[in-house]
């Protein structure tokens, strides 16, 4: 049966620890192999990227495979051929399918009818590769992530919900502050709480943000929510991580986005240049973690 990784709850949490530690020596030794000699990789993406697109296409490269990028609207795709027979014709050519997409069950029909890994490359609902390289980025600073608090302002969106996974995996106490009609799934939530895992929700920023050692925010209107942007400017008001909030955290707080940014929005100019930005490492991991995941994949 071929592995995938649709979220974060795929690799049992013993195994997560392992490829935390995996992407850390690959990144320190500047790890390159040849697990996927005669491998290719497809990546489809129907949203924008540059972080994830790159660091794919340049780890597929370092594991010895090859990485074959298709934009929807180029591909019949875009013309709507349905995914399940797009499915079945790329499993032909290709080892596995990175796709960024919008709705999580598309991945599964891809996971039905392709036969083949699939990963999740970002979709409405989660961003796994991200939380999982922005685990490593804090675990860099402060290995004992069971300890420490982790704060997320602004939506509970895909990297919320893959944020609130990440607690069941590693332990970490998170808190979220969300305006009022903008929280997280309850589903995904309460099975989270389910699992064990230490998750508040406030509409509090100072709240969350209290005592917290990363405190991590995200665009207010996501790929595919452009003409919402207005109306969410409005109800985000308030929600902005600048340099009164960051004061609020743990002596050293870190400041997280998993970019792009929006500088007056999301975050201040302030907070998003300053030392306690970690912006470019997480960027830099996303490349570290992406081979640790394909490795966990196809080792
Ligand atoms: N953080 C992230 O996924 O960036 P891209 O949209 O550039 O891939
Ligand atoms: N929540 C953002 C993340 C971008 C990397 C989006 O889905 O657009």
């Amino acid at each position: 049966m071929p592995k995938h990784f649709l979220t974060i709850l795929d690799i049992p949490g013993d195994e997560a620890r392992q490829v935390l530690l995996r992407a850390k020596e690959m990144k320190d030794d500047k790890v390159r192999t040849d697990l996927l000699a005669g491998k290719t990789l497809l990546l489809i993406f129907e949203k924008a990227s540059t972080r994830t697109r790159v660091s794919f296409e340049v780890g597929v490269r370092q594991l010895g495979g090859d990485p074959v990028f298709i934009a929807s609207r180029d591909s019949q795709l875009g013309r709507s051929e349905p995914l399940k027979d797009t499915a079945r014709v790329l499993s032909r050519y290709a080892d596995g399918l990175i796709v960024r997409t919008f709705g999580q069950e598309k991945l599964q029909t891809l996971v039905e009818y392709g036969g083949i890994p699939v990963v999740n490359a970002l979709t409405d609902e989660y961003h796994p590769c991200q939380i999982m390289a922005d685990m490593l980025t804090m675990f860099e600073r402060t290995p004992d992530l069971e300890n420490r608090k982790v704060a997320w302002v602004g939506d509970g969106n895909n990297m919320a919900h893959s944020f609130i996974n990440g607690a069941v995996t590693f332990g970490y106490e998170l808190a979220l502050a969300c305006p009022q009609g903008y929280e997280p799934d309850a589903a995904i939530l309460d099975k989270a709480v389910t699992l064990g895992a230490k998750v508040t929700l406030t509409r509090d920023p100072a709240e969350a943000v209290s005592g917290a050692h990363y405190v991590n925010t995200d665009v207010w209107a996501s790929m595919g929510q452009e003409e919402e942007q207005k109306k969410r400017e409005a109800a985000f008001a308030g929600f902005e991580v600048d340099d009164d909030l960051m004061a609020k955290g743990a002596d050293d707080a870190k400041f997280m986005h998993c970019l792009p940014a929006h500088r007056g929005e999301e975050v201040s100019e302030s907070v998003f240049e300053s030392p306690a930005s970690i912006v470019w490492d997480q960027a830099e991991n996303r490349l570290h973690m992406q081979k640790a995941i394909l490795e966990w994949i196809y080792k």
